[in-house]
């Protein structure tokens, strides 16, 4: 069977749920709300997408949460098999703290696609832009990298932008950043997001580099399949006990991951819907009545690109669906 290539549009109707109720929480310091009500919109809109879906990339493993977990069935179970990555809200901290750049995403593939360790949190990661994607070597130094991304943008060193997230463990990178003469841009959470930012278009950032979630680089690899450019990165674990599961699992801790190696499907969709306002998408805005939402859609066959502005009618929707869109609305209204 076919892959629809409506595929996208009914996975940013999964993005906007979870990102609609997400932002619900945004400032309220509560991060378990902030996460667990766009589980529950994302997990009751990817139900009713006709595919047969399975959670290759989750919440975590099903003892520790109670849905979107790995090996978790979405979609209607008719049709086509897909592998599903999906991050509800990328930078839970975010939304609770009322910070910019949390988003929604959601991103599918054929079946058996994309890359599946266990217990490995973390990976050392590099991306770049198209132009600069045969440019890039994770074992040579962060100057290196630097002047040949520059060179390939066409840009002096001193214009480069390289997205880092905020953390003591990269005190060493910022330093031999700042020794490159490059630029930094210091984020508190979101590789996600910072790295398709520098993919897209006219993008607000050159680089991507650090240690962030392994999970993520896998969402971000379906992103860049369908933006162009390219990933490189190293599982990074923790400890002795990571690295031994490492060993079991045959990994190499030398290996080198691409783009390709994370997800391995030319046929792949990816969609993000804002909740805080950051660079890369803006967030919900909530109305009288409704609310707006700014999502991007993808697809890696066509390369399209689709910048999607919504607006959503509690009053509408309350009828049509599940999902608790308006919490305070007239449930009776509902017609299924
Ligand atoms: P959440 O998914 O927990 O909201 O966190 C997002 C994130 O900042 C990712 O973007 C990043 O890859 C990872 O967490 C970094 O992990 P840590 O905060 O442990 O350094």
């Amino acid at each position: 069977m076919q892959i629809d290539s409506n595929l996208g549009m009914y996975l940013v109707r999964a993005t906007e749920a979870a990102a609609l109720n997400s932002g619900r929480w945004m400032g309220r310091a509560d991060k378990h709300a902030a996460d667990q009500s766009a589980v529950d919109a994302m997990r009751l809109a990817l139900l009713s997408v006709p595919f047969n879906g399975v959670v290759v990339i989750g919440e975590g493993e099903k003892d520790e949460a109670p849905m979107l977990y790995t090996g978790d069935r979405v979609g209607t179970g008719e049709g086509v098999e897909m592998d599903i990555a999906v991050d509800p809200v990328e930078g839970t901290a975010l939304v609770a703290e009322g910070r910019p750049g949390a988003i929604s995403v959601v991103a599918a593939a054929e079946r058996g696609t994309m890359y599946q360790w266990q217990g490995i949190a973390y990976m050392d990661k590099i991306v770049v832009a198209e132009e600069a994607e045969d440019m890039i070597d994770i074992n040579a130094p962060v100057a290196d990298n630097i002047k040949r991304v520059a060179r390939a943008l066409g840009k002096k060193i001193s214009d480069v932008l390289v997205v880092v997230l905020d953390r003591p463990r990269h005190k060493d990178l910022i330093r031999q950043i700042r020794e490159a003469g490059a630029r930094i841009s210091l984020i508190d959470h979101g590789d996600v997001s910072a790295g398709v930012m520098a993919t897209v278009p006219n993008p607000a950032a050159d680089m991507l580099m650090g240690i962030g979630g392994a999970p993520e680089a896998v969402v971000k690899a379906c992103a860049l399949k369908c933006t162009g450019g390219a990933i490189q990165c190293k599982v990074w674990p923790r400890n002795d006990e990571e690295r031994i599961l490492c060993l079991e699992q045959g990994l190499d801790l030398n290996r080198v991951y691409t783009t390709n190696d994370l997800v391995s499907s030319e046929n792949v969709f990816f969609a993000a819907t804002g909740i805080t306002t950051g660079g890369f998408l803006d967030g919900v805005e909530y109305m009288g009545g409704g609310a707006r939402t700014y999502s991007i859609v993808m697809r890696s066959l066509s390369g399209t690109m689709r910048y999607l502005q919504a607006y959503h009618r509690w009053d509408k929707l309350m009828q049509i669906s599940e999902i608790p869109y308006d919490p305070d609305g007239d449930l009776s209204r509902r017609i299924r």
